[in-house]
């Protein structure tokens, strides 16, 4: 029988904690815990994350500066927002909500937020700092992976770790979490041969492809570990992962639901991250 792991019920006690560090940090500080969160357009699922967010941070006692730009903004105006908080001190951390509107230039908007407020993990210096195996702002959705796998006593080390997917949100972090909890990781993507093959042979299978249900009972190791980051649609309208959970959890020894499994864990660990980035500031 396989254990569902509750990301639902983690994230809750992992806010609990988050809620006090901020309180401490206010009143040692005299200042709140701060995070800004951008969102430009109205990309209705968007939308619904950032509204998701700044709701988080009321809950936790995180003060939230929400900023709503309309779908034409030039990026002039952009990073001139972005260089105004980077400069301000209530500021702890820095979202901006992805993807950006076509016309904008992703890489240049974000290269305006300072590393040491980047919550999400996503600038180069952070990154870098990650595969480098040093204590760094990492990137939440992989971050609220390991903080699931530690909760459940799931050690990587020594492992078979496939990890299906190679986005620079998910999979490339996740692949070096991973690296550096001593797992031997595979990273599997669009063009990999023997894909089935492959994610069979995995201890501990992390997906995060976006089709729905893609990972198959036959795709899977007896007693595998598998974590589904995928927020998918079935046939019928109905939220599902990208793993097929009613034919894989028979088979598996831990695995994640959807909804309540990595979900939850992806915004609490934007809290922690932004908690982190105040105690790390002047
Ligand atoms: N869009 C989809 N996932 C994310 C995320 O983790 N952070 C941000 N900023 N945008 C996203």
């Amino acid at each position: 029988m396989s254990t569902i792991i509750d990301g639902k019920a983690l994230a809750a006690k992992l806010r609990g904690q988050i809620r006090e560090r901020a309180a401490a940090f206010c009143a040692e500080r005299g200042q709140d815990v701060g995070l800004a969160v951008v969102l430009v357009g109205n990309d209705p699922a968007s939308e619904v994350y950032v509204r998701n967010k700044i709701k988080a941070c009321e809950e936790t006692g995180i003060r939230s500066f929400s900023y709503r730009l309309p779908a034409e903004t030039r990026q002039e105006q952009l990073e001139e927002l972005l260089q105004t908080l980077a400069a301000d001190a209530r500021v702890h951390g820095i979202l901006v909500q992805l993807p950006l509107p076509k016309h904008l230039d992703e890489r240049a908007a974000l290269a305006c937020i300072p590393a040491e407020k980047d919550v999400d993990g996503f600038c180069a210096q952070n990154v870098g700092n990650l595969a480098m195996g040093r204590d760094t702002l990492v990137a939440c959705t992989p971050h609220g992976v390991m903080k699931m796998l530690e909760e459940y006593g799931i050690d990587p080390r020594g492992k078979r770790a496939v990890v299906l997917g190679r986005s620079n949100i998910v999979g490339k972090p996740m692949a070096m979490l991973l690296l550096n909890a001593d797992a031997t990781v595979t990273v599997c993507h669009s063009k990999t041969k023997d894909l089935r093959e492959v994610c069979s042979q995995a201890d501990i299978l992390v997906v995060a492809i976006g089709r729905a249900k893609f990972v198959t009972a036959d795709m899977v190791k007896e007693g595998a570990v598998v974590i589904d980051v995928g927020m998918d649609r079935d046939e019928n309208g109905k939220l599902c992962g990208d793993v097929d959970f009613a034919s894989v959890a028979p088979k598996a020894s831990y695995i994640t639901p959807v909804p309540g499994g990595v979900g939850p864990m992806t915004i609490t660990m934007l809290l922690y991250n932004t908690v982190l980035a105040a105690y790390g500031s002047k």
